[in-house]
């Protein structure tokens, strides 16, 4: 890495994107063998910190995930593949998609199991916000990424301001 570099210079999508591969072992499931939801969501935060990371170079926090849905179970012994990348940076938070695909390597079948989109602020050591440097898009995919995650952020931030009026 060049320590020279301006840190806020912007930085491609690719930079950020991350793949994390979890085994499922009985410690991971209910009494069925069926992976919890629990688990696949801390799965889901670590894997969309390593892009923040990545991407920022700096602390992260999570400040919020999006609604989430769990599309086909999961199973012991079967492999999970979680690949996220920054979607769009604001100012000192950043949108990261994260895909979760589940990989049964004995019938060789690969399933979508969900999808996430996970806000995470960068941070200074003391927990002082910071600027993140922005994201480019550079595939047809990224830029239909990043258009949508504008969208989100408009239904996140109403639907905070409606919850810090209503707590008042
Ligand atoms: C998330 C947190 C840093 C926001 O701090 P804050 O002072 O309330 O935030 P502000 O209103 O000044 O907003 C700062 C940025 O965060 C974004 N943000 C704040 N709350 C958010 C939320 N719930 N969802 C998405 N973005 C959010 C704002 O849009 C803003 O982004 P921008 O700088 O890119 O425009 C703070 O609430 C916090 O530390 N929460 C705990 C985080 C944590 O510990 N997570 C682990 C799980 S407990």
């Amino acid at each position: 890495m060049d320590e020279t570099r301006d840190p806020l210079m912007p930085r491609p999508v690719s930079d950020s994107q991350s793949e994390m591969n979890e085994i499922v072992l009985p410690n991971d499931t209910n009494p069925l063998g069926f992976l919890l939801g629990g688990r696949l969501m801390h799965w889901i935060d670590l894997a969309g910190a390593l892009a923040a990371h990545r991407h920022s170079r700096s602390y992260a926090v999570t400040a919020s995930i999006d609604h989430m849905d769990f599309l086909t179970p999961v199973h012991v012994g079967d492999l999970v593949v979680l690949r996220s990348s920054v979607n769009r940076v604001f100012t000192t938070s950043m949108e990261v998609g994260v895909q979760v695909i589940v990989e049964n390597f004995l019938l060789e079948e690969c399933k979508h199991v969900s999808s996430a989109y996970l806000t995470f602020v960068a941070v200074d050591k003391e927990g002082r916000h910071v600027k993140v440097p922005p994201v480019i898009p550079e595939t047809d995919d990224q830029r239909r990424r990043y258009e949508d995650a504008g969208r989100r952020r408009e239904i996140r931030r109403a639907e905070l301001a409606r919850k810090r009026n209503n707590a008042r």
